[in-house]
């Protein structure tokens, strides 16, 4: 009998730049392994779930990336490969200290004799050149792959290709999977072309709302444990805002999957705490005000904890 996810991948068609991805995770992984390198599979970012195949419109998940891009970087600092699987838009990791007007804010222009030059302002000097310095590091070293995907399905096939691709590191692969991925979607087949002409063809007056029949999204962790990358060290997220179900939902999801841990949050504060979900444990992370005021980030202190589970856990393999 063919499972949801099976049906999944067989119903949905693989996106174009698949393959050209497969073989940047290949050589990226190939180049570890003959290092004997820890790598970590970090996913961040919300996927979308287009209307129409032709997207004017579409469903979005919550994330900014700010929970995976700051991730990406500490476990950068940890001597972790990184491949960092994002959505295209969200925050990414370096670059993330820099958006919206943050940059040009840093810099100065000065005109001499109508010739115009740019320079960092004295005080941002030894923060710009840090952050430059980890990201040039990152990418000489080949410390760091970063593919990206838009939606769901692109999502899906990327993380599976990603996860297939991993398995030669057996227990030195870590997933954290932390993107907010969509849990219903509209098969491809049942997708109109364009929305407005769905409306036209069936002669629904304009100012009549279509209706959109929406789908459940097979839970790939299922798979992704048992026979995508049964070796690795996996961590999944659980995001709720309703405290009282946060725990038992993550407890669930670990039974349900048997991986390695829960990261419960809560939307309204998952800046400052997280709980740390194993099969027979449960730490609370969280950081103090004062903290969060010298802009102390709590995935530093994810990144630490998991780092050290993950290195006990291969220990218990040895
Ligand atoms: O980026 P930020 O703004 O900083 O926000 C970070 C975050 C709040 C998004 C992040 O910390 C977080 O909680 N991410 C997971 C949110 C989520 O989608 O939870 P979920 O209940 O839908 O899924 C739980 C787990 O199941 C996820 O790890 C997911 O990888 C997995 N899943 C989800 C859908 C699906 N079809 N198959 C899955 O296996």
């Amino acid at each position: 009998m063919t499972t949801a996810w099976e049906e999944f991948y067989a119903k949905t068609p693989k996106p174009s730049n698949l393959d050209e991805n497969e073989k940047l995770l290949n050589q990226f992984i190939a180049f570890h392994a003959k290092e004997n390198k820890k790598v970590v599979l970090v996913t961040s970012g919300g996927t979308t779930v287009p209307l129409e195949h032709n997207t004017v419109r579409f469903v979005d998940n919550f994330s900014a990336g700010s929970r995976g891009s700051i991730s990406a970087e500490n476990f950068l600092q940890r001597d972790y490969a990184v491949i960092f699987m994002y959505r295209i838009k969200s925050l990414e990791p370096f670059s993330r200290h820099f958006v919206g007007s943050r940059l040009l804010d840093m810099l100065e222009l000065t005109t001499t004799n109508d010739t115009p030059s740019v320079s960092v302002t004295p005080q941002y000097v030894n923060k710009i050149s840090d952050i430059l310095k980890k990201y040039k590091d990152s990418l000489n070293q080949n410390m760091l792959l970063s593919i990206s995907f838009t939606t769901l399905s692109e999502y899906l096939w990327l993380l599976r290709s990603a996860c297939q691709a991993l398995t030669v590191l057996e227990n030195r692969a870590m997933l954290y999977l932390a993107a907010a991925v969509s849990d219903f979607y509209i098969p491809s087949n049942e997708m109109a072309s364009f929305l407005p002409l769905l409306l036209a063809t069936h002669k629904i007056p304009s100012d009549e709302p279509p209706s959109v029949h929406l789908q459940l999204v097979p839970k790939v962790l299922e798979p992704l444990v048992k026979l995508w990358v049964p070796k690795a060290f996996v961590i999944s997220f659980k995001l709720e805002t309703d405290e009282s179900i946060l725990i038992s939902k993550a407890r669930g999801a670990l039974r349900k999957y048997s991986h390695s841990l829960v990261i419960a949050n809560m939307l309204q504060n998952r800046r400052e705490q997280v709980v740390i979900v194993s099969k027979d444990n449960q730490e609370t992370l969280s950081l103090t005000s004062k903290q969060l005021q010298n802009g102390e980030e709590i995935e530093k202190y994810i990144v630490d904890y998991v780092v050290e589970k993950h290195k006990d856990w291969i220990d218990t393999k040895l």
